[in-house]
């Protein structure tokens, strides 16, 4: 064993290489006394401590009786952009609507100006900035959004500047191209010319390049329709992508249903999914990703999670981290918002951002858990116990993180 981490107070992880749902959502694995042996930055022991096998020569971390869970997974952000929004703090008091902003052409489109106008040595410095945040907050995987270019060369600027920060600093990221977070200024008269851009320019080039896994899409009253969404969805899968699908967001207008129509690996947001969608998503075994910071943020009822999980949904929870609807990386403000807005358990809401997190974005079968085989991707928090992780709000509690068996 190259590390051990041993005097782990209480080590709490869920099980497996699929997203747990139901009441499998909460059945988390709690060891006290615990310890953690390290090969190749790979888990080879989780287990009592005292039954921990022989590792003379190991380095050890001394976790001093804190807890230990998986590294977090962020499974929904928008990380890539330029500018920020703070205008939109005033207009948002005065009581204007956040699709109202979109529409007069602030909004998204005012991060797409911007990200236009940066360069990708600019973004990439920014992003390095964004995920050391991240890093700092427990998180060791993430999922990157393209969406603020709308035009072909500045969403592959976006997903190159993706595939840079992935190689160089610790945490893992999963890029997703979404080309239809909204209609440029400039297709504004002609959103069926847009669209036709995306299925015949933008998602061939994106393939080309093979700098997206997933393909995601703001299904939204004012931005895409459901029959949009379906369209360009069917068309992103024939090129390779796994869809993704903002749904539900603000108006119901049945993208949960196209999420299980599609055969999509998640749908985010669904704060006004159908009782409907959330049956057909459960039926087809998606991912529900919940934003409740961006329900939080924007001032919105949070989605119904309760229901989900009793529906056989697997829940995640995410940041949404973008300069809109969302503009916090911490995840931990995310995790208390889903105890006491979801009313989900500590052991639920974790595996929401762990094991589900890490399927939502097709890796829950390296990561999300403290499991034999899986990346030794870890936080020793300065908690003693789950439920003080989730009842504490406010503070970082990260003591140190661990990734890939290495302390970053
Ligand atoms: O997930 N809803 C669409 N996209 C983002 C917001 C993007 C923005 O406002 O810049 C979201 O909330
Ligand atoms: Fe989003």
């Amino acid at each position: 064993m190259d590390c051990v981490l041993t005097n782990i107070g209480t080590l709490c992880t869920p099980k497996g290489k699929t997203a747990l749902r139901g009441e499998n959502q909460g059945n988390i694995l709690t060891i006290c006394d615990a310890a953690i042996g390290i090969r190749d930055g790979i888990i080879v022991y989780t287990g009592p401590k005292n039954e921990l096998p022989d590792f003379s020569g190991a380095r050890i971390i001394d976790c001093g009786g804190k807890l230990v869970t998986p590294g977090l997974v962020d499974a929904h952000t928008h990380l890539v952009f330029g500018g920020w929004r703070q205008n939109e703090l005033s207009l948002k008091l005065a009581g204007v609507a956040y699709l109202d902003i979109l529409k007069s052409g602030g909004g998204i489109l005012r991060t797409v100006e911007q990200t236009r106008a940066a360069c990708e040595n600019e973004l990439i410095e920014r992003g390095r900035e964004f995920l050391a945040e991240m890093l700092g907050f427990g998180v060791t995987t993430c999922e990157a959004k393209s969406g603020y270019g709308l035009c072909t060369e500045d969403e592959l600027k976006q997903l190159r500047v993706i595939r840079t920060l992935n190689e160089s600093q610790p945490i893992d990221i999963a890029a997703t191209f979404m080309g239809a977070h909204a209609v440029p200024k400039e297709y504004a008269d002609d959103r069926a010319g847009y669209i036709e851009l995306i299925l015949t320019e933008m998602l061939p080039a994106v393939a080309r390049e093979g700098i997206a896994e997933f393909c995601d899409i703001f299904c939204e009253s004012a931005v895409f329709t459901p029959d949009e969404s379906r369209l360009i969805l069917t068309e992103a899968k024939k090129h390779g992508f796994t869809p993704k699908i903002h749904a539900d967001e603000i108006d119901p207008i049945g993208g949960a249903e196209i999420a299980a129509e599609v055969e999509a690996i998640s749908a985010e947001h669904l704060i006004m999914a159908s009782d409907d969608g959330i049956r057909k998503m459960a039926e087809k075994e998606l991912v529900a990703v919940l934003l409740p910071a961006t329900s939080f943020y924007l001032d919105k009822p949070y989605a119904r999670a309760r229901d989900m999980v009793s529906s056989n949904l697997a829940v995640a929870v995410a940041t949404d981290f973008n300069p809109g609807s969302s503009p916090s990386l911490n995840i931990q403000l995310a995790m208390n918002l889903a105890c006491l807005k979801y009313k989900l358990t500590p052991a639920e809401a974790l595996t929401a951002v762990t094991l589900n997190g890490a399927a939502a974005i097709n890796r829950a079968n390296t990561c999300g858990s403290l499991e034999v085989g899986k990346s030794a991707d870890m936080v020793i928090w300065n908690a003693p116990d789950l439920d003080y992780l989730f009842y504490r709000y406010g503070s970082n509690l990260v003591d140190k993180v661990i990734k890939g068996g290495v302390m970053v």
